[in-house]
C-alpha cells in the first residue's frame, strides 16, 4: 500500500474511533459507537499489515491470535463490578508495550527510519524518552491499581515521610536522564531512565486510597493514551497518534468528571490519602437513635399506593445485580399507574456509567433515568425514594460537616421524598466510610436484605 493510501485509511479510522468516542457518550448511541470503534480498528489493522515493512505475518497473527483468545474468554467472564481492575490490567499492557516499542526502536532505529545506533535523529530520541518514561509509569502504576483494586495488596494509602520530596527528587532525575541520553545514546542511560520511570510510577499510586483508585485508573487510562502517542510518533504512524491523543484527552476529561461528582480536586486525589483510611471508620454519631426496619410487604404497600416512586440505583444494585428485578417491579409499578423514574448519581457504583449500563441491560427506558441535576429538585414532590444499594450519594451529611470525607460531594435530596425506602444488608457505610444519619430518620424505612432478593420479594408481593 503506497503511502499516501495508508496515510488515508489512517485518516478515515481515526474518524471512525472520533464516531465511536461520540456514541460511547451516550446508552441509547453505546453499541453504534462500539462498533464504529471496531470498524476503526480494523481499518487500523489492515492497513498497518499492509504495509510493506512488514515482513512476516506469523508473528502478527499469532499474536492476534493469542491475545484475541485471552481478551474474549476475560471480557465474556469479568463481573461488572470488576471492570476497574480489568482495565487497570489492560492498561499496564499498554504502558509495556510502549516500552517494548521503546526499546526495539533504541536497539534497532534502522528498521524504524529513525538514525543509527548511537546515532538517533534529536526529536526521534526524545519522543522515544516520552513513550518510554510515560510507558513504564502506566505500567507499574497500573499494576498497583489492579493489585488494591483486586485485594492483592491493601487499598489503604501507604505514606511516609519526605514521600513528595522522593518522587520530585526521582523527577527530576528523570528529567536529567532524559537530557542525558538526547546527548549520549549510551545503554545504561536508557536503563536508568526506564528503571527510574518504573519506581516513579508504583511510588506515585502506593499513597492513593481504594475509593479514588477508579479515578486513577481514570488517569492512568489517560496516561497509556500519551504513551501511545508518543510512540506513534517513533513509528511515524498517524493513526497511533491520533489514538493516543483521544484515549489521553477522553481519560483526562473522565478523570475531571470523576473529581467533579465528589467535588474533589484532581491534584487532592493524585496526592492521595483519601478513600482508604476513611474506609470503615463511621463518622456520624448515631448515639442512641435506632433504624425503623420493614419488609417486602409493607414497602410493595407505599409503593403501590404512591402517585410518584423515584428510585436510586447504586453499588450493591451492581453487586447483586438487581437490576431486571427491579425493572420488573417498575413496571408492576406503572401498570398501577405510578409515575416511576430512576435518579442517577454521577458517581453511583465503581466508574461512570455504571448504573446506566446496568439499566441498559435491564430494558429500562432511557427516558426514565434522570442525572442528578436533572431530577434532584423533584424529590420534594415523590411519595416514594427506593434507594437500592446506594449510601454515600444519598448521604446528607457531605451538606453539613465540611470535615467529612465525602464534604461539598452533590448528593441526591432523597430526604426530602415523602418515605425513604433503603434497601442494603445492614447499617453499614458506604465505599467512604462514612454513617449515613438518613437511615435513622423518622421517614425512613430500612429494608435490610439482598437488594435483588428484596426487590424480588417486592415484586412477588405486588403482583
Ligand atoms: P456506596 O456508597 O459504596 O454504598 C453501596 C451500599 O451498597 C453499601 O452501603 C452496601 O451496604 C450496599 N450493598 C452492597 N452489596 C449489597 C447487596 N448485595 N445488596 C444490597 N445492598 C448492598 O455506593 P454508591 O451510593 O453507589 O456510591 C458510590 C461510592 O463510590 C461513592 O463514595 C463514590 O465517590 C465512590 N466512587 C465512585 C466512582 C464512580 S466513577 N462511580 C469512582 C470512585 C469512587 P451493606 O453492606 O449494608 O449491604
Amino acid at each position: 500500500m503506497s503511502e499516501n493510501l495508508s496515510g488515508f485509511a489512517y485518516l478515515i479510522a481515526s474518524v471512525f474511533f472520533i464516531l465511536a468516542l461520540r456514541g460511547l457518550s451516550s446508552p441509547e448511541t453505546a453499541r453504534r459507537g462500539n462498533k464504529l470503534g471496531i470498524a476503526g480498528m480494523f481499518i487500523a489493522v489492515v492497513t498497518t499489515m499492509a504495509d510493506p515493512r512488514v515482513g512476516s505475518f506469523e508473528l502478527i497473527v499469532l499474536g492476534v491470535l493469542i491475545g484475541g483468545f485471552i481478551g474474549t474468554i476475560v471480557a465474556r467472564k469479568i463481573e461488572m463490578t470488576s471492570l476497574p481492575q480489568l482495565v487497570a490490567a489492560f492498561h499496564s499492557l499498554v504502558g509495556l508495550a510502549a516500552v517494548f516499542v521503546a526499546i526495539a526502536a533504541f536497539y534497532s532505529p534502522e528498521a524504524y527510519g529513525i538514525g543509527t545506533v548511537g546515532n538517533i535523529h534529536t526529536l526521534s530520541i526524545i519522543e522515544m524518552s516520552l513513550g518510554l518514561v510515560i510507558g513504564a509509569i502506566t505500567f507499574s502504576g497500573s499494576v498497583i491499581a489492579f493489585a488494591k483494586l483486586q485485594g492483592i495488596m491493601s487499598g489503604n494509602p501507604i505514606t511516609f515521610q519526605m514521600q513528595h520530596s522522593l518522587n520530585a527528587g526521582i523527577a527530576v532525575i528523570i528529567l536529567v536522564l532524559i537530557i542525558t541520553l538526547i546527548n549520549a545514546q549510551s545503554d545504561n542511560i536508557f536503563w536508568a531512565l526506564a528503571f527510574a520511570s518504573f519506581i516513579i510510577g508504583f511510588l506515585l499510586i502506593i499513597p492513593i486510597g481504594g475509593a479514588d483508585m477508579p479515578v486513577v485508573v481514570s488517569m492512568l487510562n489517560s496516561y497509556s493514551g500519551w504513551a501511545a502517542c508518543g510512540i506513534g510518533f517513533t513509528l511515524s504512524n498517524p493513526a497511533l497518534i491520533v489514538t493516543g491523543a483521544l484515549v489521553g484527552s477522553s481519560g483526562a476529561i473522565l478523570s475531571y468528571i470523576m473529581c467533579k461528582g465528589m467535588n474533589r480536586s484532581i491534584l487532592n486525589v493524585l496526592l492521595g490519602g483519601f478513600g482508604g483510611g476513611a474506609v470503615g471508620e463511621g463518622t456520624a454519631d448515631k448515639g442512641d437513635q435506632s433504624a425503623k426496619a420493614g419488609a417486602a410487604d409493607d414497602a410493595a404497600f407505599l409503593l403501590k399506593h404512591a402517585s410518584k416512586v423515584i428510585i436510586v440505583p447504586g453499588y450493591g444494585m451492581a453487586v447483586s445485580q438487581a437490576q431486571h428485578a427491579l425493572r420488573e417491579m417498575s413496571d408492576l409499578l406503572k401498570a398501577e399507574g405510578v409515575e416511576v423514574s430512576y435518579a442517577i448519581h454521577p458517581v453511583a457504583g465503581r466508574m461512570p456509567g455504571h448504573m446506566n449500563v446496568l439499566l441498559a441491560e435491564a430494558n429500562v427506558p432511557y427516558e426514565e433515568v434522570f442525572e442528578l441535576e436533572e431530577i434532584n429538585h423533584e424529590f420534594s414532590t415523590a411519595d416514594v425514594a427506593y434507594i437500592i444499594g446506594a449510601n454515600d450519594t444519598t448521604n446528607p451529611i457531605a451538606k453539613t460537616d465540611p470535615q467529612s470525607p465525602i464534604a461539598g460531594m452533590p448528593i441526591l435530596d432523597v430526604d426530602k421524598a415523602g418515605t425513604v425506602l433503603f434497601v442494603k444488608r445492614s447499617l453499614s457505610p458506604g465505599y467512604a466510610g462514612v454513617d449515613n444519619p438518613l437511615f435513622y430518620a423518622d421517614n425512613t424505612l430500612m429494608l435490610f436484605g439482598d437488594a435483588k432478593k428484596m426487590t424480588e420479594e417486592i415484586v412477588q408481593a405486588l403482583g
